[in-house]
């Protein structure tokens, strides 16, 4: 389906730490009902800086929910079915690279998914649906998102593959350096299938992958804790919400009086060709 003359809309999901967007305006938490079941929270609705979001608190506001057992189809039905055209999805995730400390934030271009036990599609029963996950961030929110980045200082990598492991424990030894030899960049549990349910769903879709640990690899750090995730976490909060603050503007659409343009990178017609 075309976007062109739709009105962008962004969406934000927000990962372990992020259950809020600061400084968002005509705040409203709304439940959206789909028919793949209960999405993880309410959506929030609100504008920034004049701009509409939908943000999307993606383990719940208290953090219930296990990385297996979220509700992906829901939470990407959901944001397409109020409009949202363009994700961003905020993650704490590992490093499986020495130049990638905690701390730092890698905008991922290319995704390894290990998950095992969750549901990865919309389509099966009836419609068989095969698109091209090739490229599977949207290179227009990459740019936005380096571009915001490096206006505020914030210490960013642009590309990187990021390996989706099922969890809930963290790796063994032997998987980490596994990953490495692969030349993974990052680990986390949850940006799949939540990248290929969004590019089913014809949605615009970028990481920021935000460091917190050298998972279990590196001889001179101690294998990951929770208490480190968070401890890097809550450093990095301030840094998060500039991020999105800047770069939600860039995305918002002024720069066509409101309007929105094809996805030049074809994010918005994956289904052209994908059934059978
Ligand atoms: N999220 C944050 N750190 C992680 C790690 N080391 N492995 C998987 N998910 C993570």
């Amino acid at each position: 389906m075309s976007d062109a003359g739709r009105k962008p809309l962004i969406g934000i999901i927000g990962g372990s730490g992020l259950y809020d967007i600061a400084g968002l305006e005509d705040k409203r938490w709304e439940r959206v009902s789909t028919p793949w079941g209960e999405t993880s929270d309410e959506l929030l609705f609100g504008t920034l800086d004049g701009v509409s979001v939908v943000f999307l608190p993606r383990h719940g506001r208290e953090h219930r929910i296990s990385p297996t057992d979220l509700n992906y189809r829901a939470n990407i039905d959901a944001l397409k079915r109020v409009g949202v055209t363009d994700v961003l999805a905020l993650s704490a995730v590992g490093s499986l690279r020495a130049d990638l400390p905690p701390g730092h934030f890698v905008i991922v271009d290319q995704f390894i998914d290990r998950t095992f036990a969750r549901p990865k599609s919309f389509f099966g029963a009836g419609c068989v649906a095969h698109v091209s996950m090739a490229d599977p961030v949207c290179s227009r929110l990459g740019d936005a998102l380096e571009a915001a980045a490096r206006g505020l200082d914030v210490p960013v990598t642009r590309g990187g593959t990021y390996l989706a492991m099922e969890g809930p424990q963290f790796s063994t030894r032997a998987e980490s350096n596994l990953y490495r030899s692969w030349g993974c960049s990052v680990i986390g549990m949850t940006n799949m299938p939540e990248a290929k349910l969004a590019r089913e769903a014809e949605l615009c879709y970028a990481t920021v992958a935000m460091v917190t640990d050298y998972d279990c690899w590196h001889d001179d750090h101690d294998a990951v804790t929770v208490e480190q995730v968070v401890k890097v976490l809550h450093g990095n909060a301030d840094r998060v919400r500039a991020l999105v603050r800047a770069v939600v503007p860039r995305l918002g659409g002024q720069a066509h009086g409101g309007e929105r343009h094809d996805c030049p990178a074809g994010c918005d017609h994956a289904l052209d060709h994908a059934i059978i």
